[in-house]
């Protein structure tokens, strides 16, 4: 499978950031990963243009479960599709936090995701609590099975494993720690949909930095990465992405 590496600007980024995506297509025109931005969604039709005609994809950062309607504030899937998103991340586990995001509605905005043509990145990450309690592999299987749509293929979502402690802080899981829960992942996907499971691109996300980016990537079911902070400048993320090609 072509390994994963998307960026999530999170609320950051104006008109002139798309400097940095430009810079970043002229390093990386061809990667042999694919290559995902997640900008705010009122830069998406902007960057739509920048990106027009390279291999750079687009995402936004939620969705509406509901096609239209009295939401304010909320975006569909359909115009972000319509703005030039394929992609849309889902249950970032800072949605889940402060917008009390449920895995139920992280479901209802997959199916809604899905049914518009985008592929659905949901985000699966322990709390340092319930690391520190021996409860990750229980909360990660159980967001994972809740926020999974019935009938999810390799071809329509995508799973980031980004533990809630990791993420903005310099810290990671260990090695080792890392590619135990990507293991679960992968054991329960297959549980659940088969040998497709093998097809799933599982991300890790949470303080992935050129620094620390070839060793994760070397590890066994880690397909690419989930990147906040270090996406934001070319060169940075850049550095990612060739460290992802390189690890095939
Ligand atoms: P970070 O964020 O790379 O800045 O830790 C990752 C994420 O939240 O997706």
């Amino acid at each position: 499978m072509r390994k994963l590496a998307a960026g999530n600007w999170k609320m950051n980024g104006t008109n002139a950031s798309l400097s940095e995506v430009a810079a970043l297509l002229k390093a990386h025109p061809a990667p042999a990963c694919e290559m995902l931005l997640c900008p705010p969604a009122p830069l998406l039709s902007r960057m739509a243009d920048v990106a027009s005609g390279t291999q750079l994809r687009l995402g936004g950062q939620d969705c509406h479960a509901e096609v239209s309607g009295a939401f304010t504030g909320d975006i569909s899937a359909a115009m972000l599709a319509d703005a030039g998103a394929t992609h849309v991340i889902l249950g970032h586990s800072e949605r889940r936090a402060v917008h009390a995001e449920s895995d139920d509605m992280v479901q209802g905005k997959a199916k809604a995701a899905i049914a518009t043509g985008l592929i659905a990145i949901i985000c699966v990450g322990e709390t340092e609590r319930q690391r520190d309690a021996g409860a990750t592999l229980d909360v990660i299987g159980a967001q994972l099975l809740g926020s999974l749509p019935d009938g999810a293929s390799s071809a329509t979502v995508v799973i980031a494993y980004e533990p809630v402690w990791a993420i903005g802080t310099g810290r990671t899981p260990t090695l080792p720690e890392i590619a135990d829960v990507h293991l679960f992942l992968r054991s329960r996907l297959t549980s659940r949909m088969g040998a497709d499971a093998l097809e799933v691109r599982l991300l890790y996300g949470g303080s992935v930095k050129p620094s620390n980016a070839a060793e994760i990537f070397a590890l066994p079911n880690v397909d690419g990465a989930l990147v906040g902070g270090a996406s934001l400048k070319a060169a940075d993320f850049g550095a990612i992405v060739a460290a992802l090609s390189d690890a095939g």
